[in-house]
């Protein structure tokens, strides 16, 4: 069964766009990918949008629809009444590259300002069993496919250019989490993910949690223990006189 749809597509460069109105045919199944690419088949050949798997695993199709971030393979037109006005934008924390293609080179160089996992210098091969609650645990954090949907809906940064050197956002907050509880990791990043990537300034709203693919429970898992283990560092006098003594 067909049907008829108008969609309008941001269309546009990093100085100037629109929204673009097509009406093109819509199939049962289909995903917004599929009725993107049908515009570009047809109506808009040189329609710019970036995907690769269409199976919602590479995280490379991510747009707005209606204002919500959203993987474009994985939205399927079934969840739009007839109704529903259908407008594609591009992510709005990026930098537009053409229609619906950001540069989100932010993300890789939040990345690279973690320090990679460090283990302690004398353990061999072989000689830890992890507990089952701590793979688990990072298991959680790696089903993360880097679409960035997170940090495009992330307050801190949305609609706060100025903010962005000193916040590394949901997703990167969540990997300095998955680093510390890592049983291995003999890394303090206590201290840097308050004062270098920004902890603070989140303030669990849980709409990083909302928009993720793969239903990681970024604010529940990641950044509320993060922030206690903070608080207690910081404000809890019984750790702050531990560590005080035992730094003597
Ligand atoms: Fe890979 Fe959508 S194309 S997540």
């Amino acid at each position: 069964m067909s049907d008829t749809r108008l969609v309008r597509v941001w269309r546009g460069d990093a100085d100037d766009g629109e929204l673009v109105d097509f009406r093109v045919e819509v199939n049962e199944g289909e995903v917004m990918l599929d009725v993107l690419h049908r515009i570009q088949a047809t109506q808009a050949p040189d329609l710019a949008v970036r995907w690769n798997c269409k199976a919602g695993k590479c995280g490379s199709c991510s747009a707005e629809i209606n204002g919500r971030p959203r993987l474009l393979c994985m939205t399927r037109m079934s969840v739009f009444t007839e109704y529903d006005e259908l407008v594609v934008t591009p992510l709005r924390t990026f930098p537009v590259i053409r229609d619906l293609v950001t540069d989100v080179s932010f993300n890789y160089a939040k990345a690279r300002e973690i320090p990679s996992f460090t283990p302690p210098a004398d353990l061999a091969p072989g000689e830890y069993r992890m507990a089952q609650v701590d793979v688990e645990r990072s298991q959680e954090f790696r089903k993360c496919i880097e679409c960035f949907l997170c940090q495009d809906v992330c307050h801190v940064v949305r609609d706060h250019e100025e903010n962005k050197e000193a916040f590394a956002g949901p997703r990167f907050l969540m990997r300095v989490a998955e680093l510390e509880m890592h049983p291995l990791d003999v890394a303090d990043r206590v201290p840097a993910a308050q004062d270098e990537h920004g902890l603070g300034r989140c303030n669990i709203t849980k709409c990083c949690t909302d928009v993720c693919p793969e239903g990681i429970k970024i604010t529940d898992n990641a950044l509320i223990p993060m922030k206690e283990r903070v608080a207690d560092r910081r404000y809890d006098p019984l750790v702050w006189l531990g560590r005080t003594i035992s730094r003597r």
